[in-house]
């Protein structure tokens, strides 16, 4: 199968790659801005209809890189999905992720595929909440990760919009907007309660249109615990281009040049207020890729055709066979509050 990584050489694309590479049956080639080595296809959106018939003739594209414009992206989509192509999309963004899930409402199915929400988070959390039956029409994902480690220059302007972006949760079904990372939480995490704040995430929108859930919020937390309350003044922070750009460029610094070169340990909590169920990971983008590698597999398998999210397509139990498989330690626990 012919796999083509836009972003490769980039954090979360060289990441997925490196679990890829396992795979002898993958024929992989790395989309970039600019050549680097014979396995590279340089992509270049000012000229998109060289591009797309480029892109086109791969079996498979995953996007692990900056959309371009969304015209251009929807208009690649909807070819892939006629020509019979796979396109896999792993954009962390909530307002990218929602424009995806609108997109396919209005999309004319046709023999190819495409697949959203492949990574982390959105991804391996979405795969968690679907096996979750809340007992009180709740429910909150929550995720906690270590700071101090490594992420690319995409993840780190993710984060600062994050935390400069209003929060959104559902309250009887309807969408209510507060303020950036607001309220404070304390979150029932595994190895015991921790401080969480109230955020926007890709993952609220498939949460709030695939569960019919009718309360429900997403939360972050980070390690240490400190951050976290450092975190709540971003709500005194004007949310300016400039204080995300300057919120960036720190992150960049902090986890691409300090700790970049540091594993990310992570958790994600479902809770529906009674019950919980954590997942545990200690290299969260290693085990975002072999989310990626189990949907390979069932595009190799003949995946059905259409647009769906990636927990339409995979279970929990698959995951947790590839990690036995792949060698890497994952942890589910449920347990009351
Ligand atoms: N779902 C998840 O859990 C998850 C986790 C992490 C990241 N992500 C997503 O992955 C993406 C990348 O994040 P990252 O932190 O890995 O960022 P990154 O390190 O900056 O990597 C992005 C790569 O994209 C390429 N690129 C940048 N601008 C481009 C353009 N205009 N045209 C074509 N290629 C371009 C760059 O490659 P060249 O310089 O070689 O061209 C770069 O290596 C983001 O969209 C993020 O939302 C998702």
């Amino acid at each position: 199968m012919k796999i083509l990584v836009l972003g490769g050489y980039g954090y979360f694309g060289s990441n997925l790659l490196a679990v890829l590479r396992h795979n002898p049956a993958h024929d992989l080639y790395i989309g970039a801005r600019r050549q680097r080595d014979d396995r590279t296809v340089v992509v270049d959106w000012q000229s998109p209809e060289e591009t797309l018939t480029r892109l086109l003739a791969y079996d498979v594209v995953v996007n692990a890189a900056p959309w371009p414009s969304d015209e251009h992206l929807f208009q690649c989509l909807s070819l892939f999905m006629e020509r019979g192509r796979t396109w896999i999309e792993t954009t962390a963004d909530p307002l990218q992720t929602a424009k995806l899930l609108d997109w396919k409402s209005s999309v004319s199915p046709g023999p190819g595929a495409v697949m959203i929400g492949v990574g982390v988070f959105p991804g391996l959390t979405n795969v968690l909440v679907n096996s979750f039956s809340s007992t009180t029409g709740t429910l909150n994902l929550a995720i906690r990760y270590r700071l101090f480690s490594g992420a690319g220059p995409g993840m780190c302007l993710l984060m600062a919009e994050t935390l400069t972006r209003p929060s959104i949760r559902l309250e009887n079904g309807a969408r209510k907007e507060g303020p950036p990372v607001a309220p404070s939480a304390i979150f029932p995490w595994s190895d015991g309660k921790h401080t969480a704040m109230q955020v926007y995430l890709a993952d609220a929108e498939y949460l709030f249109r695939s569960t019919g859930i009718q309360q429900a919020a997403t939360y972050l937390s980070v390690r240490p615990d400190a951050i976290n309350w450092l975190g709540f003044t971003a709500n005194l922070l004007p949310a300016s281009n400039l204080v995300r750009r300057l919120l960036a460029a720190y992150f960049r610094f902090l986890r691409g040049v300090v700790f970049g070169k540091k594993r990310t340990p992570i958790e994600f909590c479902v809770s529906d207020g009674e019950t919980n169920q954590a997942f545990v990971a200690s290299d969260a983008f290693y085990a975002g890729s072999l989310l990626l590698e189990v949907c390979l597999e069932k595009v190799k398998n003949g995946l059905t055709p259409g647009f769906r999210a990636v927990d339409e397509v995979v279970t929990l139990e698959e995951v947790l066979e590839a990690g036995g498989r792949y060698g890497i330690a994952f942890q589910v626990k449920t347990y009351p509050r």
